[in-house]
């Protein structure tokens, strides 16, 4: 297969300058017509594409945004990319979705590449802590980056939700419904949204006067359906006295997987296990126990994120980073109240 056609042979093909070519595709405006015509004449018959990578990186930064989520399976994540990718595309931006899959050397790779690419903005769900100096040391040399699902301390951008405040709705309701022995479903608990979900749950069991013991917490190695099918098992070989009655998922996936394998053990949802999850992704009430969750405004988390970041490139003088923080609230449907 031969070489694509490039901008030399293109000038070569209408007989004109590099810089004739150069003007006919960034400043049209600059070439007579005549002229223009042969040019683009020349770019058909060649079948030649830009390159536009080259440009921007020639320009010294392009109009790409780079999102790096954890699970790109999560519709969670896919709903925050929608937001993202509405403001990026009304500000002429492209995104590019990259999956950490809960992995930080993938995480790194990425993060290397949107450099490389001179991604003009980052917008991350990091895996944990131990990419904040990567992430810092790309701030420094003037990429913005946000925070995306994912409070910070830092004088960083930040949009996320309140998740303690979302654990404790969660766990308030299940108390409400008549439950004193409540499992708490998710891990891993590094991950800061898992764990600020926790201290809300325990807060909730505190508050309605439970002992600690009341909350089981059932660590799980990833936020995926998988991990909710295996939690199963380990709730059903707990004593029937100590066995949890609800239980509280660190997000939707979790919990869709915990209800298949509750109901394929013909137990029922809610009478034998409540359960609640978390984000209020669409198959949440598409279950066919449909799942009370705590909802997440997913796209506005998006939009909000990629707002800050176009701020913050377009104006950095006067640019004041900020952490939006969205307050969650709970959709109560047949997974608890039967
Ligand atoms: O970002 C960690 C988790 O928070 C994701 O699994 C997503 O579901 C959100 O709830």
């Amino acid at each position: 297969m031969s070489e694509p056609a490039g901008v030399v042979d293109v000038a070569a093909r209408a007989g004109v300058s590099l810089g004739t070519v150069s003007n006919v595709l960034n400043r049209p405006e600059r070439v007579s017509p005549k002229t223009r015509a042969r040019v683009l004449r020349a770019i058909e018959e060649l079948g030649f594409v830009r390159n536009e990578a080259a440009r921007q990186l020639r320009a010294g930064r392009s109009r790409t945004v780079g999102l790096v989520v954890l699970d790109v399976r999560n519709p969670f994540f896919t709903d925050v990319a929608a937001g993202v990718e509405q403001t990026a595309g009304a500000s002429g931006s492209s995104v590019v979705l990259c999956n950490s899959n809960d992995d930080v050397a993938r995480e790194r790779h990425y993060l290397s590449m949107l450099k490389e690419q001179r991604a003009f903005g980052i917008l991350i769900t990091p895996v944990g802590e131990e990419t904040a100096g990567a992430i810092e040391e790309i701030r420094e040399r003037g990429t913005p980056v946000v925070l995306v699902d994912r409070g910070t301390s830092r004088n960083q951008c930040s949009v996320s939700v309140n998740d303690r405040l979302g654990g404790e709705l969660a766990v308030a309701h299940l108390v409400a419904q008549g439950h004193t022995r409540i499992a708490f479903v998710g891990g891993p608990v590094s991950i800061d949204q898992v764990r600020q979900r926790l201290l809300g749950a325990r807060s909730a069991i505190a508050a309605a006067g439970l002992r600690k013991d009341a909350l089981t917490v059932i660590e799980t190695p990833r936020l995926d359906v998988d991990a909710g099918r295996a939690s199963g098992p380990r709730l059903a070989a707990m004593s029937a006295r100590k066995r949890p009655t609800a239980a509280f998922c660190a997000n939707d996936l979790l919990a869709l997987g915990l209800l298949q394998d509750t109901v394929r053990r013909q137990l029922s949802v809610p009478g034998d296990l409540a359960i609640v999850g978390y984000d209020d992704i669409d198959f949440a009430a598409a279950a066919a126990v449909p799942l009370t969750s705590v909802r997440q405004p997913r796209f506005q988390l998006g939009r909000a994120a990629m707002e800050l970041l176009l701020e913050e490139a377009t104006d950095r003088e006067t640019h004041q980073h900020r952490q939006v923080v969205f307050e969650p609230d709970l959709v109560v449907r047949e997974s608890t109240t039967g």
